[in-house]
């Protein structure tokens, strides 16, 4: 090959260009940055300075290596949310889970390989509450040659959702952790950063979405929020929705997406309306009245291309943000695409039935003044997750004993009704406790709600796979009926799934990943207070079914 060839492949990798080039070098740099939203500065974690983060393109099958320098004073890592890793744990990112974190002046280079997935997903901090800043879109493009299952959109777009707090967030969550109570909510949501003109502060820094009349668009939406889940709308539009997760859907049209954190959409606006300009809306959904949410809506513009700058923005109100059936609208909408390119492998036999209790709970803490002596915590099957001070991965692959047991209960210590008046005994136990599988188990996961202090939804995020959601319902889980209405057809393929306020949903995945993977709710807050727990998988017997050996550098505690 000419040098020059070779040297414009180089570039083309360099950059994110979208040639063909199997390896991409990606440079994070991790630096505070000044940035003013709400008519207040703060200095925020960014990654090389940008916030929301830079976009990571690949394309599937390629390798990414990330060189993540830390010049922060906290302790960093990063989690590629969504990518399967097969048998690199080493690069998925969560702290003290996969890995030691990343300290200051260290650096660490997350090298993965994307296989089999295509699609939007997202990259985020994946210790303390330093994803409220540190994140970004990964968007991953079909193979070279292959297209998309649906029209190919003229143009593409990043939208990512966030949310905004005027102090600093480690600051908020170190004050709920010393009084026993609930984080103060955020002050703004945004739209690729900008909250839009709120009260008090009606700087018109809303985010412009820039468009031709007579095109299609397809939106790559991602919510990076801490603990809201959203609705998304475009006034006067509709739009297509074609993939969730890095996984295609069936196609079906909408007017409001909801979105939880952790979640993503693919979506296919068409500029078939009147020259002109189009508010976009995101607002919280949160049908637990007790709950405390931010309920600002984040506003942004939909702006045609000749639109005369005197020209009025059509306006659209959000749902309610106790707006259920528009969110079960939605969610009830989504099927896998389940075509022959793209089949739906949904585990039809069951090696592994389990059923975890998710929500909250009550715990003695002498030191919280404000709420005499208790703080409210939360727990997966009565279990509050100990975060060890050794990466579990490394414990379970160098054999270092006394980090984790692997008891983890597969049924509640004790029944209850789980969504009715809570029990007497609202205490949970502590610990790291994993819940051990063989290589290649088929595994069903019944995920049920609590009402112990509230019932409300949490998104469920399962690191190193994606599952099927074969059902879900409201009040307890019917072991004998329930599963006669299971779709093991065609349900959605994700890899973080809402367990309704009050209700269930049964997940169902196989376990051909070896390593530890991660299992919590993608609200941050109700991670912090311990809703997690982690899956170990077994290596197999055969060569390619075996968890690699660690990369060199890989951080240590
Ligand atoms: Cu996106 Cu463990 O998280």
């Amino acid at each position: 090959m000419d040098s020059w060839v070779r040297v414009l492949i180089l570039l083309g990798c360099l950059f994110p260009v979208l040639v063909q080039c199997r390896v991409r070098h990606y440079k994070f740099n991790v630096v505070m940055k000044n940035t003013t939203r709400l008519c207040s500065t703060k200095s925020i974690v960014t990654v090389n300075g940008k916030f929301p983060g830079p976009t990571i393109y690949a394309r599937e099958d390629d390798t990414v290596l990330i060189k993540v320098v830390n010049h922060v004073k906290y302790n960093v890592s990063i989690h590629w949310h969504g990518i399967r890793q097969l048998r690199t744990g080493w690069a998925d990112g969560p702290a003290y889970i996969t890995q030691c974190p990343i300290q200051p002046g260290q650096s660490y280079v997350y090298n993965f390989t994307i296989t089999g997935q295509r699609g939007t997903l997202l990259w985020h901090a994946h210790i303390l509450w330093l994803r409220a800043t540190l994140h970004g879109a990964l968007v991953i493009l079909p193979k070279l040659g292959v297209p998309y299952p649906f029209p190919k959109p003229n143009h593409e777009r990043v939208i990512i959702l966030g949310e905004w707090w005027k102090s600093d967030t480690e600051a908020v969550i170190n004050e709920a952790l010393k009084s026993g109570l609930a984080p103060n909510v955020s002050d703004a949501h945004t739209i690729n950063g900008h909250p839009g003109p709120v009260p008090n502060c009606s700087s018109t820094d809303g985010f412009i979405l820039d468009v031709e009349p007579g095109k299609t668009y397809l939106l790559r939406l991602i919510n990076a929020a801490l603990n809201e889940e959203l609705f998304f709308k475009i006034a006067g539009h509709r739009m297509t929705i074609v993939e969730v997760d890095a996984t295609y859907v069936k196609p079906f049209k909408t007017d409001t997406i909801v979105i939880a954190p952790g979640q993503t959409t693919n979506a296919i606006l068409t500029t078939d309306r009147a020259v002109g300009k189009y508010m976009v809306a995101a607002s919280p959904f949160m049908d637990t009245p007790v709950v405390a949410v931010d309920n600002l809506t984040a506003t942004a513009t939909l702006h045609y291309s000749g639109t005369l700058s005197s020209s009025l923005t059509t306006f659209t109100r959000p749902p309610a943000q106790n707006a259920t059936p528009v969110a079960n609208n939605f969610t009830n909408s989504l099927r896998s695409l389940n075509s022959n390119k793209y089949p739906a492998k949904v585990p039809q036999k069951v090696d592994h039935s389990l059923f975890f209790t998710v929500g909250l709970g009550i715990n003695p803490c002498p030191t919280c003044k404000a709420t005499n002596g208790s703080r409210v915590v939360a727990a997966v099957n009565n279990v509050t997750f100990v975060m060890p001070t050794i990466a579990l991965l490394q414990a379970h692959f160098f054999n270092i004993k006394g980090v984790f047991t692997t008891d983890f209960p597969g049924n509640p210590p004790f029944a209850f009704n789980y969504t009715g008046s809570p029990p007497a005994n609202l205490g949970t136990t502590n610990g790291t406790k994993l819940y051990r599988l063989p290589y290649n188990a088929t595994v069903q996961v019944v995920l049920q709600d609590t009402g112990i202090i509230a019932p409300e939804n949490h998104p469920i995020h399962l690191h190193g796979f994606n599952f099927f959601v074969v059902g879900r319902g409201l009040g307890n889980f019917n072991p004998k009926t329930d599963p006669k209405t299971f779709n093991l057809v065609d349900p959605v393929e994700r890899n973080t799934i809402g367990v309704p306020s009050g209700g269930w949903v049964a997940i169902r995945f196989l376990a051909d990943n070896p390593g530890v993977w991660f299992m919590h709710c993608h609200l941050e807050v109700h991670t912090t207070w311990g809703l997690k727990m982690a899956f170990l998988v077994d290596n197999g017997k055969g060569p390619n079914e075996v968890l690699l050996p660690p990369p060199k550098d890989l951080p240590k505690c």
